[in-house]
């Protein structure tokens, strides 16, 4: 009666930790989002049942209730259930929600962390997101707000923190998080790069500024790096 939440990577199965390999190799059901690669998928017990509760932009197959109730139902039935997120599975990805409603059901949760997208996706494309002599800090945001939840994030705030920012989920609003951060009074040289599919074979890097970056042909999935380590 255990639910692990396990962190994929951000695709490439080398990134996969020894402990997210372990867990699938002997699972009995897997439970992925539509972002984890096949050829970590295919790792998994191939007597294992995979249940692709993946959602694309836009397409939502199914709802976060749906996915935690049918989690908790698993979570009973089973002994070794993992729910693979890409990346991290607390980056970004529901997991907190996930073990929160798994623990409140009186199901045992195993967190298993993963490498997350937000710094293995700019490392694939050689770019260290803190280095002594240009970023001292980095900071992780989302580019895209739940519906209704208003625009939590102080764009102009975080155009003055001096160091590294980094976007997930961002590719669909690039032109409004290009206005806000200028508006915030940055440099509109500040190099800015848009990795998508980063680690995978399909990795594609757009390297631009921020003044033109939104101009750029950039696909989802992608991180978006801006600041002078994107250089
Ligand atoms: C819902 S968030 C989940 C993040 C995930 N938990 C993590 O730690 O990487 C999905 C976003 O992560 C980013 N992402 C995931 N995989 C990626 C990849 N292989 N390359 C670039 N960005 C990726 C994209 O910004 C995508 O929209």
């Amino acid at each position: 009666m255990t639910v692990a939440l396990v962190g994929a990577g951000p695709g490439d199965p080398g990134l996969l930790t020894c402990r997210a390999e372990e867990l699938l190799a002997g699972a009995e059901v897997v439970v992925h989002d539509r972002l984890v690669s096949p050829e970590v998928l295919a790792l998994a017990e191939r007597s294992a049942r995979l249940i692709d509760v993946g959602k694309a932009p836009g397409r939502h197959s199914m709802d976060q209730d749906a996915i935690t109730e049918l989690l908790v139902d698993l979570g009973r039935e089973h002994d070794r259930v993992v729910r693979l997120k890409g990346g991290d599975p607390f980056v970004f990805g529901r997991g907190g929600e996930e073990a929160d409603a798994l623990a409140r059901a009186g199901v045992a949760v195993e967190i298993v962390p993963g490498v997350t997208s937000a710094f293995a996706a700019p490392a694939a494309a050689g770019i260290p997101v803190m280095t002594r002599a240009k970023a001292a800090c980095v900071t992780v945001v989302t580019g895209h707000e739940q519906s209704g939840a208003g625009d939590s994030v102080d764009w102009r705030a975080l155009a003055r923190t001096g160091g590294t920012l980094v976007v997930l989920m961002g590719v669909g609003r690039l032109p409004f998080i290009v206005d806000s951060l200028l508006a915030g009074g940055l440099d509109p040289a500040t190099p800015a790069v848009a990795i998508t599919n980063g680690t995978r074979p399909d990795q594609v890097v757009v390297r631009a500024t921020l003044a033109t970056i939104a101009a750029q042909p950039v696909e989802a999935p992608a991180t978006l790096v801006f600041g002078a380590v994107a250089s």
